[in-house]
């Protein structure tokens, strides 16, 4: 394929040379003279391993060059990937002053250009940038009309540098965010020779998908480095229990745990939490990664009340209190402060949860309960039916199986809050979910 790259820096170049080395007739655009001279004479104008060789052959085998004259770059592409830079301002924000400028230069150039140009955004943007910043300028300068006279796929970039190379062949996966689907067919075939999983979908989950990665990053670091920081102040090898943590890939590395949704709770997370982050607080340890946990679950209680006010509704039906379908441990159960906070409020709630008798319950259980809710066995109601009937807002606090088809029986005009994802309420006019 004939392709344009626009910025010739750690992602452009790198990109460049291997689409070249595959084959494809490659053009790199930079405004740097010097970048583009370097690349005209087959050298990186970046250190990065191997990367100096694949420019080299890619210049000697007439499939790369690099200008800096945009309109020659567009005329002689079909397909034009954007890789410049997107820096940080000085308050954090993120500088689209790049994009911005590079998207009215390449819509200027497609202005006269004859047939489709397809614009991928390899930059990291944030979510909303293809539509309310890249595809306006695009559309202003060009005077065509997105999926008319271009196409635009969002097609973030995972490499890594000083092992990029590979990373380009090896990415963990290739996620095509594409607002028409034959502009996301001609991206797609770009990458056909790689093994990795190929995800198609909408060009504002490409953009943030990019977004919970970077941060996942930084989690998993900031988190090995505050257990390693408690475990040397123990005496205890902190890269031997992490060595240990990381075999763990049914919980710990895996997709447990990590699909949006309510607050965690039950008899050990919070518990186990609060100990470590006192333990650390005892050695003079600082750990704001783990001491942050706490209150961002207390934020998400905060957030299904929130939604639950905006309702303006005072009846509600509490489907499930225990943390969990198919338990009757209430004990630190987030829906129970969530039902707290509703007494507080004046709401009338009755609940449903059939693992959750009061008569049955004992010891530590039965305790932490009647301290919390002590007139609970009158808001409990064993007919799932009556629950929903008298409610004018329906909250699904757990996965039980008897929610699963509630749909037929909520009566028009109820709203449902879901903080859990129940599959076929989702068409419902008054549904929410909590994240979804
Ligand atoms: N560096 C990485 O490891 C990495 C990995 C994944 C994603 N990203 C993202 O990719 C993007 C590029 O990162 P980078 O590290 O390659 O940036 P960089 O700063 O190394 O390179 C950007 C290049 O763009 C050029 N440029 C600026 N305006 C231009 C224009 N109008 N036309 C053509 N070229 C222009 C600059 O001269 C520069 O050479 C960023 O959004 C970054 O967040 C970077």
């Amino acid at each position: 394929m004939r392709i344009s790259v626009f910025g010739m820096g750690y992602v452009g170049a790198v990109c460049s040379a291997c689409f070249a080395k595959d084959g494809h007739q490659i053009i790199g655009v930079d405004p740097q003279q010097v970048k583009v001279d370097l690349i005209n004479q087959g050298k990186s104008p970046i250190i990065e391993e191997g990367l100096e060789e694949l420019i080299s052959a890619g210049v000697s085998s007439g499939n790369l060059k690099a200008v800096q004259n945009v309109d020659e770059a567009i005329e002689g592409s079909d397909i034009s990937i954007i890789c410049v830079g997107t820096p940080s301002r000085i308050n954090g924000s993120l500088n689209l002053d790049y994009i911005k400028l590079v998207c009215e230069e390449i819509g200027a150039a497609i202005k006269n250009k004859q047939g489709r140009h397809t614009i991928v955004m390899r930059s990291t943007v944030l979510p909303g940038t293809a539509q309310e910043l890249a595809i306006p300028a695009l559309e202003q300068s060009s005077g065509k009309k997105m999926g008319e006279g271009f196409g635009y796929v969002s097609n973030p970039e995972f490499l890594r540098e000083s092992t990029a190379i590979f990373d380009f062949y090896h990415p963990p996966k290739t996620v095509i965010g594409e607002t028409d689907t034959e502009s996301g067919e001609i991206i797609a075939s770009l990458y056909s020779n790689l093994e990795a999983p190929l995800i198609r979908t909408d060009v504002a989950i490409a953009e943030m998908v990019k977004y919970a990665d970077n941060a996942w990053h930084a989690v998993k670091v900031s988190f090995g480095n505050e257990i390693g920081n408690i475990a040397k102040k123990l005496d205890i090898d902190g890269q031997k229990v992490m060595d240990i943590f990381c075999k763990d890939q049914k919980l710990n590395l895996s997709a447990y745990y990590l699909r949006p949704g309510f607050a965690f709770g039950g008899s050990c997370l919070p518990k186990d939490v609060r100990a470590i982050t006192y333990k650390a607080r005892d050695l003079d340890i600082h750990t704001p990664l783990l001491s942050s946990l706490i209150p961002s679950n207390n934020e998400q209680i905060d957030q299904a009340f929130s939604l639950l006010k905006q309702t303006q509704k005072k009846k509600i039906a509490m489907l499930g209190i225990s943390f969990k379908a198919n338990t009757d441990d209430l004990r630190e159960s987030p829906l129970v402060e969530l039902v707290e906070k509703m007494i507080g409020k004046g709401y009338d709630i009755k609940i449903y949860d059939k693992c959750v008798s009061i008569a049955k319950l004992v010891g530590a259980n039965k305790e932490y309960i009647m301290q919390h809710i002590p007139h609970v066995s009158d808001l409990l109601d064993e007919n799932l039916e009556h629950v929903i009937n008298h409610a004018d807002v329906i909250v699904i606090g757990n996965n039980a199986e008897e929610f699963q088809n509630i749909g037929s029986v909520i009566k028009d005009g109820t709203h449902i809050i879901d903080l859990v994802r129940i599959k076929n309420l989702e068409d419902k006019p008054l549904y929410q979910g909590i994240c979804w």
